[in-house]
C-alpha cells in the first residue's frame, strides 16, 4: 500500500515584540495585531491546511536581546520568518542576523528610510509617506520655526536630519534640537519646556517614542502651551500613546500615519470591531497594529501560493503582492521591499481618536532613499 504523502505539521513563525520595557506600550499592540491575524488565518483553515504557530520571545525593549532571540529563532527554533521590531535600533541589530542566516524579517514600523535588505519586508512608512506631507501642512498652518525633540537613537536623529533638509528646501528653520534617553524621566521633559518657551517655536516636531511620549506631552500641557498655536507633530504618537497620556493631554496635537482607528472604510470598521472583540473595548487600534496585522495576511497569502517557507522562494511572490488592508489597498513594492501606503494627517481629539485632516487619494509609492526629493 502506498503511504499517502501528507504534511499537517504546523508552519512555525518567529514573533519578536517587547512586552516589557520602555517601548512595550506600542510593541504589545504590534504583538496583538500579529496574533489576531495568525488566529484569523488559522480559523480559516490555516495555510494549505496547516496551522500557523508563533514562537514568541519578549526582548524587553533591549536591542541586544532582539539580536540574540532572532538568532535563536533562526537556528535552534528552526524558524525562517520573523515578525518583529519597533525601534530602528532593534531592526539594525536584527538585520545582520537575518542576512547571515537567510531569514525574512517583516518590520511593521515607520522608520527613517535609507535602508534596504533583501531579508527584510518593510511594511511601515518611509519618510516620503509621512514627513513630506506633514512638513508642508505644518508650515502652511502654524509657521516656519521648528523645535526638534527626540529620543536618543537612530530613528529620531535620522528623521530630524531629513526634517532639517525638508525645512531648508521650504525656507523653514530648526530653532532647537534636543535628544533625551529612551528612559528619560518626566522632570527632564519639564526642564526642556523652559528652553522651548525661551525659543518660541511655531511647532515641536517630536521623535520621542515609547513611554517617554507621555512625559513630553504632559510636560507641554503642564507648561501651559496651546496646541492650537504651537502643536506637537509626530510620526509615532498613535492611539496607544494617546491612551497612555490621556486624551485631554493629547488633544489638538498632530500625527502623520498611513492608518488611524478613525479611518472610515468598511474593511477598517470590521477590523476595529474584531480587534476590540479579541482584546477589549478600551483597546484602540493604531498604525503599528495595522501594519503588524496586514503583513501576516500578506505572508500567509504568499505562503499558500508557494507552500514553502524558504525565503528565496517566498520573497519573489511577496514582492508585488497586494492586500486590502484596513487603511485601504496596499502593495509590497517590487523594487524596494517597502510598501505602498496611504498618507494621512490626524489631529487628536477629546475622545482619544484622530480626526483626519488630510489624506492621499491612493497609496503612495515608497521612496526610502528620497530619490524623488
Ligand atoms: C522607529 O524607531 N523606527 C520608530
Amino acid at each position: 500500500m502506498v503511504k499517502r504523502a501528507t504534511n499537517d505539521e504546523p508552519w512555525r513563525v518567529g514573533v519578536l515584540f517587547s512586552q516589557t520595557g520602555v517601548t512595550a506600550v506600542i510593541e504589545e499592540t504590534q504583538l496583538r495585531g500579529t496574533i489576531l491575524a495568525i488566529e484569523e488565518v488559522n480559523a480559516a483553515g490555516g495555510v494549505n491546511g496547516r496551522e500557523l504557530v508563533p514562537v514568541m520571545y519578549d526582548p524587553a525593549s533591549n536591542v541586544r536581546s532582539f539580536a540574540r532571540y532572532a538568532d535563536r529563532l533562526l537556528t535552534e527554533d528552526g524558524v525562517s520568518t520573523i515578525f518583529g521590531c519597533y525601534t530602528s535600533s532593534s531592526r539594525k541589530a536584527v538585520l545582520p542576523v537575518v542576512e547571515r542566516r537567510n531569514g525574512l524579517l517583516w518590520y511593521p514600523t515607520l522608520y527613517e528610510g535609507f535602508e534596504y535588505s533583501p531579508n527584510i519586508i518593510y511594511t511601515g512608512a518611509a519618510p516620503n509617506q509621512n514627513s513630506v506631507e506633514l512638513v508642508d501642512f505644518l508650515l502652511e498652518s502654524y509657521g516656519s520655526r521648528f523645535y526638534l525633540i527626540g529620543s536618543d537613537y537612530i530613528y529620531p536623529r535620522e528623521s530630524n536630519r531629513i526634517m532639517r533638509e525638508l525645512l531648508r528646501q521650504r525656507r523653514g528653520e530648526v530653532v532647537g534640537e534636543h535628544y533625551l534617553d529612551l528612559r528619560a524621566r518626566p522632570s527632564e521633559f519639564r526642564l526642556l519646556m523652559r528652553d522651548v518657551r525661551n525659543t518660541g517655536p511655531d511647532v515641536i516636531f517630536s521623535t520621542v517614542v515609547g513611554q517617554a511620549t507621555a512625559y513630553l506631552y504632559q510636560a507641554y500641557a503642564d507648561a501651559g502651551f496651546d496646541s492650537r498655536v504651537m502643536p506637537i507633530a509626530s510620526l509615532t504618537t498613535s492611539e496607544a500613546e494617546v491612551k497612555l497620556m490621556g486624551a485631554d493631554v493629547a488633544c489638538g496635537h498632530i500625527t502623520a500615519a498611513p492608518y488611524f482607528e478613525s479611518v472610515r472604510t468598511a474593511d477598517n470598521l470590521s477590523f476595529v470591531s474584531r480587534y476590540k472583540k479579541r482584546f477589549g473595548d478600551d483597546e484602540p487600534t493604531n498604525l503599528c497594529v495595522e501594519a503588524a496585522y496586514f503583513q501576516v495576511h500578506v505572508f500567509a497569502k504568499a505562503l499558500a501560493e508557494v507552500n514553502s517557507m524558504d525565503p528565496d522562494v517566498l520573497r519573489p511572490i511577496v514582492l508585488g503582492s497586494e492586500f486590502d488592508a484596513p487603511q485601504g489597498r496596499i502593495m509590497i513594492d517590487t523594487e524596494s521591499s517597502h510598501t505602498n501606503l496611504w498618507t494621512r494627517l490626524g489631529r487628536a481629539n477629546a475622545a482619544g481618536q484622530f480626526e483626519i485632516v488630510k489624506e492621499s487619494l491612493w497609496a503612495v509609492k515608497p521612496d526610502p532613499y528620497l530619490v524623488s526629493h
